[in-house]
């Protein structure tokens, strides 16, 4: 089964969102993620694609929707069960792009997480959802000038009915010493 990633760039409060986008711009982190999606399976849900769609390098791209047309160059699904099933079958890597209600959906399943978090202090009204940092083993930390990279990959013996209530436990954040 291809790994399902949830991808994103948040504060260091998990702020990932203000109004009709994010409360920064950071170009290197933009282009990080685009090299990270490039070629793979990209879900996101409707809003996210409204707010940041095209122009994604990613192969192929999902967008999770109830009330969406279809559209040309993009799959949309009505469930986020149906755009899993179906990234599934395609077999390339699984990114989840958000945003807020797409990650809570997700975290539960996911195998890896690659937040970025940006420096600074913003203030906004979507957050990444609180995940309990026992649950997951940072595999990767890189500092970058306007934000901090890190990969984390689900530990080993969290089942599934272990992850939803790992999830559900309070206890967040990026692990930064500083
Ligand atoms: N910092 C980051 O990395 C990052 C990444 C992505 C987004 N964001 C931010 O996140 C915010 C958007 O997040 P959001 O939570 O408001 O919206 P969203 O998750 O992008 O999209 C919500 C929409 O997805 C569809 N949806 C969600 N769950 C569904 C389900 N189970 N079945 C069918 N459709 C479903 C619905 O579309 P319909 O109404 O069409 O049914 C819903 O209105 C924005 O502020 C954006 O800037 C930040």
């Amino acid at each position: 089964m291809p790994p399902i990633i949830l991808i994103a760039a948040l504060s260091y409060d998990r702020v990932i969102g203000a109004g009709d986008g994010m409360p920064w711009r950071v170009p290197d982190e933009y282009r990080q993620y685009l090299s990270f999606i490039e070629g793979q399976t990209v879900i996101m849900g409707r809003r996210t694609f409204e707010i940041f769609g095209g122009d994604l390098t990613s192969a192929h791209t999902l967008i999770v929707s109830r009330t969406a047309e279809k559209r040309p160059g993009v799959v949309v699904c009505g469930s986020v069960e149906g755009a899993l099933a179906r990234a599934r079958k395609i077999g390339r890597t699984i990114f989840v792009a958000g945003g807020g209600s797409i990650y809570r959906q997700t975290l539960s399943l996911a195998d890896a997480l690659y937040l970025s978090y940006i420096k600074g202090t913003f203030s906004g009204d979507t957050f990444f959802p609180e995940f309990d940092l026992s649950a997951w083993e940072e595999v990767k930390r890189e500092d970058h000038p306007a934000f901090e990279f890190v990969a984390y990959r689900r530990r080993v013996g969290q089942a599934v009915s272990s992850r939803a209530s790992s999830a559900r436990r309070k206890v967040a954040g990026s692990g930064r010493t500083r």
